[in-house]
C-alpha cells in the first residue's frame, strides 16, 4: 500500500507514541481473550492475529484465550440441537458439550493457530486438559445450565514453558473435572483465571461492542473508566446483561485477585488492541482496582 504524506505522518506519530509503552511492557504478560462475536470477519481476524504477533515481537508475552459462541450456535443449529442462553451462559447438555469441544478445540482454536503460523509466529493450541492447564467443576446450578463449568484448579506451568520457547499459547475454554467429565467454561472466566495465575499486567477482553455501554444499543454511551464498585452496580441494575455479565464478573474477580487493569475493547475495530496498548488515549472500557 502506498501511503500519502498525511498517512505516513500519522503512522510515524503512532510509532513514536508507542516507545514508552514498549519499554514499560517488554517482558510483561498480557492475557487476551478474543471473543467469538468479534471473530466473524476473516480479514479483521487475520489483522488481529498479526497485531498479537507484533505485541509478541516487542517482547510482550501473549497468551490468547478464544471464544466461539456464534460458531457453536451455527453448528448446533445444523445438527438440530437447541441453542439457549440463561444469564449469558449457554445451556449445555451432553450433545451440546460434544459440539462445544469439537467446534472450539477442533476448529476455532486450530484456525487461530494457523493464522499465527502464517503470520510468522509459532502457536500451540491447548484446552484445559492439555498439560493439565486447568480443571473444571460445575457452576452452582447444574439443572439450570447443564455442563457449564468454572475453573477449579489451574497450573500455568505449560504456558510458561511454551512462552520461554517463544510459542504463543492459544487456549480453548473446555476443561474436564477430576473424573474426566467435560465442561464448557465461559472463555472470559478462563482468561481471568489465567491472568491471575500468571500475574499478568493486563487482561484484555476483545468483544463486539466498544466496551461497557450505559445503553447497550448506543455506542456513544461508552464508559471509558470505572471502578470495581461501579461495575458491580451496573450488573445489579441490569445495565449490563447477556454475555457482558460473565465478562464483567470475570473482570471484577481478576482485579480482586491482583491483576491491575482489565480492558474491554472492540475487537470489531481494526487494530483496536494496538490502539489500546500503544497510544496515549486508549479505547474501550478500563476497569481498575
Ligand atoms: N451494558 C452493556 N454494554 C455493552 N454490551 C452489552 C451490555 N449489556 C449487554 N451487552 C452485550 O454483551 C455482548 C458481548 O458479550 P458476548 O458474550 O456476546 O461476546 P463475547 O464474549 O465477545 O463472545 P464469545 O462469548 O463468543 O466469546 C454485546 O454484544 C452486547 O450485546
Ligand atoms: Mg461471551
Amino acid at each position: 500500500m502506498k501511503l500519502n504524506k498525511k498517512d505516513s505522518n500519522l503512522r510515524v506519530e503512532i510509532l513514536s507514541q508507542a516507545l514508552p509503552y514498549i519499554q514499560k511492557f517488554h517482558g510483561k504478560t498480557f492475557v487476551v481473550k478474543y471473543g467469538g462475536s468479534a471473530m466473524t470477519d476473516p480479514v479483521l481476524k487475520l489483522e488481529t492475529i498479526k497485531d498479537l504477533v507484533l505485541l509478541s515481537c516487542v517482547g510482550i508475552k501473549v497468551v490468547l484465550v478464544h471464544g466461539g459462541g456464534p460458531e457453536i450456535s451455527t453448528m448446533s443449529k445444523r445438527l438440530n440441537l437447541p441453542v439457549k442462553f440463561v444469564d449469558g451462559y449457554r445451556v449445555t447438555n451432553k450433545e451440546t458439550m460434544e459440539i462445544v469441544e469439537m467446534v472450539l478445540v477442533g476448529k476455532v482454536q486450530k484456525d487461530l493457530v494457523n493464522l499465527f503460523n502464517v503470520s510468522g509466529a509459532k502457536a500451540i493450541g491447548l484446552c484445559g486438559k492439555d498439560g493439565k492447564l486447568f480443571s473444571a467443576k460445575p457452576i452452582a446450578n447444574m439443572k439450570k445450565y447443564g455442563f457449564i463449568g468454572q475453573v477449579q484448579t489451574i497450573d500455568v506451568d505449560i504456558l510458561h514453558t511454551l512462552l520461554e520457547k517463544s510459542f504463543i499459547p492459544v487456549v480453548s475454554s473446555v476443561g474436564a473435572d477430576h473424573f474426566g467429565q467435560n465442561y464448557n467454561i465461559n472463555a472470559d472466566d478462563v482468561a481471568g483465571s489465567i491472568a491471575v495465575a500468571m500475574n499478568a499486567s493486563k487482561l484484555i477482553l476483545m468483544t463486539d461492542t466498544p466496551g461497557i455501554l450505559k445503553d447497550s444499543k448506543r455506542p456513544d454511551t461508552l464508559i471509558s473508566k470505572m471502578s470495581i464498585k461501579e461495575a458491580e452496580k451496573l450488573i445489579k441494575n441490569k445495565i449490563i446483561s447477556g454475555g457482558m455479565i460473565p465478562k464483567t464478573s470475570a473482570a471484577i474477580s481478576t482485579l480482586k485477585n491482583g491483576v491491575k487493569a482489565v480492558h474491554i475493547i472492540n475487537g470489531g475495530l481494526m487494530h483496536s488492541i494496538l490502539l489500546e496498548v500503544f497510544t496515549d488515549t486508549g479505547i474501550g472500557t478500563m476497569i481498575l482496582r
